[in-house]
């Protein structure tokens, strides 16, 4: 048997139909999940008495087998042979245990079924993603205490603004990636209903369990709704729009790091083993890894958009359509921990060139908000500070040199409130450690943040390592 439908057909479908229609080339990355399905679905099947409990355990116990034995192929291969891996996992079951496989499709649809495997697979591929934010955000707080006391420009629009330290810069990506992960966390909440039992669109006439088959496949309880159940994909669009989220933060972090390995910053150097050459010009060092993670975004986003658009104008309930899901699905997990893994390497590997960077934090201009509150706590009000400082920013640029070079005169006529100490200003680790604000960059702070982020990740890491070989 290699189809599960066809006795209403007169004729075979068209060879081209079948390369157009047949999925098995895709959803093979469903097996285990699958498996798992029909297994909790047998056990059920048995337990209701629609099969004796005999006839069950020898379902599962075949579906151990197959998974055994089809864990050593490559499907792909057999891709012109099956429809999908629902069909695929049958036919092979049919192999193992003869005729009496042919029960377990017993009050069940694909279409609730490839709702369910979906949501079993990513239930534990989540916990696969997470481990690996939580590894990539190890090596981010390990550079950020390596570097905690590096001081660089901070920039906006691209433009030296304020002193901030490498450890503070690091630990903006901690944060983002911890955002990420919650977003995971909450997706995999939410999709933790098991559509099985809902059928092709209506449930069943049969006695069936469906509170039994959610417990045992670890799901808080079965989806109430059974038209929602076999068309939601809301679950996949979560995950994808979790992924595109954490990509647009991959990309903006690698690209500071190129602009960073440039000549112009030069505040870092990528390691030889993360970096590439030109085949013409020898000199060249290109960061071309880091360019990969932003070229990639474009796929993140565009895997999101794919199954948004699937999506918006399909009638309820199910419809074919909805198995495109798949390719953009898996794709995005691929690119992502693929992503994840080498990105790890790459900044792990970073050589921080303090001597450019110091030379960089040193631009007193970047001293010119700390001027400001200056005379601001000299009891100066707000406005007219800005208005003394811009005016001697002014003069500064005019004059071509910068405000740490303003004799003490100049300063005091431009306001009365400076004294000579205005001079200690212009340094860096005076800049930051004169912070007081939570969240700001003061070293003391960023250490705190370093002890709190290496305790809460490595503690994450273990518990995420457990739920792992639970399989959760
Ligand atoms: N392969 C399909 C999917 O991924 C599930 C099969 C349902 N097919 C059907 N003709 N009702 O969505």
């Amino acid at each position: 048997m290699k189809k599960l439908w066809g006795a209403r057909f007169r004729s075979e479908l068209h060879e081209t139909a079948k390369k157009f229609t047949y999925s098995l080339g895709v959803d093979h990355e469903l097996l285990s999940a699958e498996i798992k399905v029909s297994m909790a679905h047998a056990l059920m099947l048995g337990k209701v008495g629609i099969i004796s409990e005999r006839d069950s355990r020898t379902l599962v116990k075949g579906l151990w087998k197959v998974l055994a034995a089809l864990k050593r192929k490559n499907l792909c291969h057999m891709s012109s042979e099956y429809e999908d891996i629902h069909t695929l996992i049958q036919a092979e079951l049919e192999k193992k245990v003869g005729k009496l496989a042919r029960r377990l499709h017993t009050g069940r649809s694909r279409n609730d079924l490839v709702a369910t495997s979906m949501r079993v697979y990513l239930k534990e591929k989540i916990t696969v993603v997470l481990e690996a934010i939580n590894q990539f955000q190890l090596v981010l707080v390990a550079q950020a205490e390596r570097n905690r006391n590096v001081l660089i420009p901070g920039y906006t629009h691209l433009q030296r603004a304020q002193v901030v330290s490498l450890g503070h810069y690091f630990l903006a990506y901690v944060e983002m990636l911890e955002r990420d992960k919650s977003r995971f966390v909450d997706a995999r909440k939410r999709m933790n209903e098991c559509p099985l039992g809902a059928g092709a669109l209506a449930g069943s006439t049969l006695p069936i369990d469906r509170a039994y088959v959610a417990k045992l496949l670890g799901f808080q309880r079965p989806t109430s709704n059974s038209l929602d159940s076999v068309s939601d994909r809301d679950f996949v669009i979560e995950v994808l729009s979790s992924v595109a989220i954490l990509f647009t933060h991959l990309s903006r972090f690698s690209e500071d790091l190129v602009l960073w390995a440039s000549q112009e910053f030069g505040f870092i150097s990528l390691d030889d083993q993360f970096a590439t050459g030109s085949s013409l010009m020898p000199h060249k060092k290109n960061p071309d890894v880091l360019e990969l993670v932003r070229g990639k975004t474009g796929q993140a986003y565009g895997n999101l958009i794919s199954v948004l658009v699937t999506m918006k104008g399909l009638p309820l309930a199910y419809n074919r359509d909805m198995q495109e899901d798949k390719m953009s699905l898996f794709a995005s997990l691929r690119i992502l921990l693929d992503t994840l893994a080498i990105l790890n390497g790459t900044v792990r590997t970073i050589r921080v060139d303090q001597a450019a960077c110091e030379r960089a934090s040193k631009d007193s201009f970047l001293f010119a908000t700390d001027l400001l509150e200056y005379l601001v706590k000299k009891k100066v009000p707000f406005l007219e500070a800005h208005q003394i400082v811009g005016a001697l920013v002014r003069y500064a640029l005019d004059s071509h040199t910068t405000l740490g070079g303003l004799s003490f005169e100049t300063y005091q006529k431009y306001s009365r409130a400076f004294k000579k100490d205005v001079f200690d200003l212009f340094d860096p680790k005076v800049s930051i450690s004169s912070k007081v604000s939570s969240g700001s960059p003061k070293p003391e702070l960023v250490a705190k943040q370093i002890r709190l982020w290496k305790e809460r990740l490595k503690a994450e890491a273990k518990r995420l390592m457990q739920a792992h070989h639970r399989g959760q």
